[in-house]
């Protein structure tokens, strides 16, 4: 396994390479990430993981200087699992005007994301989908603009509004970029696997996998032919908050098109975020009714 810090070493070592893998992380690696490398390794290709804890998609109040950074047991962990190579880029590395005081304002052309990308997640951190496309679009063109026939990035199911968003700016901008979406990896007790669960008291998180719970009541309902979404999202978000959660959102909207859901829609994706303290979680079940 190759460690890799700068772009022009990257692009050197890609050059020959007819079929990449790529497995954009921000580190702190579990194993919902090495789930997402193994996929990578089923598909005959270099498998390239990025670790970049990206500054453009925190916003000012968020965790940037707390998020967990653990280089060392990560790079272990990908040896482990036979990736081949591992991008550790610096901040000046993928933004060269990097300035940390700057407020974000050192890249200077961000991606311009349509509506969907204020709603859910955006809408409780304004600018973070906006910041998360730019630096994935950035990695993309170093990863892949350097020859490779074969061009496979792979995203977890678990930030649902993010691979959604991916998916749609490959599509609009035309990225000759195939996007393989994995599954969540989950606890024994439902608990989606999450950087951020480090944060978490032994109480809370005795109680973090009741976000998937609830959010598993929803689907239940619904397939049983309630399709009063709005109802049971408020019913969802007055149960939890009894139970002291803070809740962003709990919403039933459309997989495709990541719409509010209505009647007419058969597939859909119910997603959830929620506080436990100050740590925030998400979540999202998708299913597929049977038409009428
Ligand atoms: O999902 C993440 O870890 C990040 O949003 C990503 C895709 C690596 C971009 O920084």
């Amino acid at each position: 396994m190759q460690i890799i810090k700068t772009a022009a070493e990257l692009s050197q070592l890609l050059a020959n390479q007819n079929a990449i893998a790529f497995v954009p992380t921000m580190g702190n690696l579990h194993a919902g990430h090495i789930q997402l490398v193994e996929l990578a390794k089923t598909k005959n290709a270099c498998v390239v993981v990025s670790i970049f804890v990206n500054p453009l998609q925190f916003g000012a109040n968020e965790d940037l200087s707390s998020y967990p950074r653990t280089l060392d047991a990560d790079l272990e962990k990908l040896e482990a699992t036979g990736a081949n190579i591992v991008f550790t880029p610096s901040e000046q590395e993928i933004y060269p005007d990097f300035d940390a005081s700057s407020n974000n304002t050192y890249q200077k052309i961000t991606i311009n994301l349509p509506r969907i990308s204020d709603e859910l997640c955006g809408e409780a951190r304004p600018g973070h989908f906006s910041g998360m496309a730019t630096v994935v679009l950035k990695l993309f063109n170093l990863v892949f603009f350097n020859g490779a026939n074969t061009k496979i990035a792979i995203f977890g199911k678990k930030d649902f509004q993010q691979l959604f968003i991916i998916r749609d700016m490959v599509k609009q901008f035309n990225l000759p970029i195939e996007i393989i979406a994995g599954d969540t990896k989950r606890e024994a007790d439902g608990l989606a696997l999450s950087s951020r669960n480090s944060y978490l008291t032994p109480a809370q998180k005795l109680e973090a996998p009741r976000l998937y719970r609830a959010l598993g009541l929803l689907v239940d309902a619904t397939k049983k032919g309630n399709t009063d979404f709005a109802t049971l999202e408020v019913q969802t978000t007055r149960f939890l908050t009894q139970l002291g959660w803070i809740v962003d959102y709990i919403s039933i909207r459309s997989a495709e098109t990541l719409l509010p859901a209505t009647s007419a829609d058969l597939k859909l994706v119910v997603l959830g975020a929620a506080r436990q303290g100050t740590t925030r979680l998400i979540d999202n079940i998708e299913f597929t009714l049977k038409p009428n």
